[in-house]
């Protein structure tokens, strides 16, 4: 009976952050860069992310205009480009952008500037900024769906925003689990 009923909730969330309506009424307050709280179950994207200094998503074509490649790390820092001049080291999402015959890498900011934001339009989401090369930021909108493992790509309206990378996750792991809270 009580399983019947976290199912219940469980469906009615699903319905509802797939549909048109957006998720605002489930505000899910942040406990760190990869775990929050919501009124229907805690998501923890833990199991997504590497935990020895690489990136789980690596190299995405992204949506700015320089050809660049996006790489994102839930979680736990991560490096790439160690072996350039410009590097990104211990951050939670880089920007590699191919130019005058060498790679330049841009850090989205580090696990630490990990907020999790819910957006009037775009829903819930996980935010990263630094100021650092001039300053870019992260967003990557948390989707549940309890059929994919893990999607990562760019969204599809605006993605690319005042040097704001918007991307989203479709996860399983991104739903609420309504036994933890
Ligand atoms: C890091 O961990 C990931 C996930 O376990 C694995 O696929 C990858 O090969 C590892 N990379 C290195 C350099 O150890
Ligand atoms: C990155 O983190 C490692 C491990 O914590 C640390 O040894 C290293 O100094 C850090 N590098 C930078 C540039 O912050
Ligand atoms: C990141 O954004 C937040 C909220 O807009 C702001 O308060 C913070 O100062 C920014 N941090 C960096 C490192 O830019």
């Amino acid at each position: 009976m009580r399983y019947q009923l976290y199912f219940v909730l469980l469906l009615s969330y699903v319905i509802t952050s797939c549909g048109v309506v957006s998720t605002n009424e489930h505000r899910c307050i942040g406990f760190n860069s990869c775990m929050c709280k919501s009124s229907v179950g805690i998501i923890d994207i833990s199991a997504l992310a590497n935990k020895n200094g690489t990136a789980r998503f690596r190299d995405i074509p992204s949506p700015d205009a320089a050809q660049s490649t996006v790489s994102w790390n839930p979680c736990y820092p991560f490096s790439d480009g160690t072996y350039q001049a410009m590097a990104c080291y211990n951050v939670s999402g880089c920007v590699v952008h191919y130019a005058a015959g060498m790679f330049w890498y841009y850090s989205l900011g580090t696990q630490q500037s990990a907020t999790f934001i819910t957006d009037a339009t775009r829903g819930l989401g996980i935010y990263y900024n630094t100021t650092e090369q001039g300053g870019r930021s992260l967003f990557v909108q948390l989707q549940c769906d309890p059929k994919v493992e893990a999607d990562f790509g760019v969204s599809p309206d605006d993605p690319y925003v005042d040097n704001t990378f918007y991307f989203t996750l479709r996860s399983r792991w991104t739903c609420p689990d309504p036994h933890r809270n």
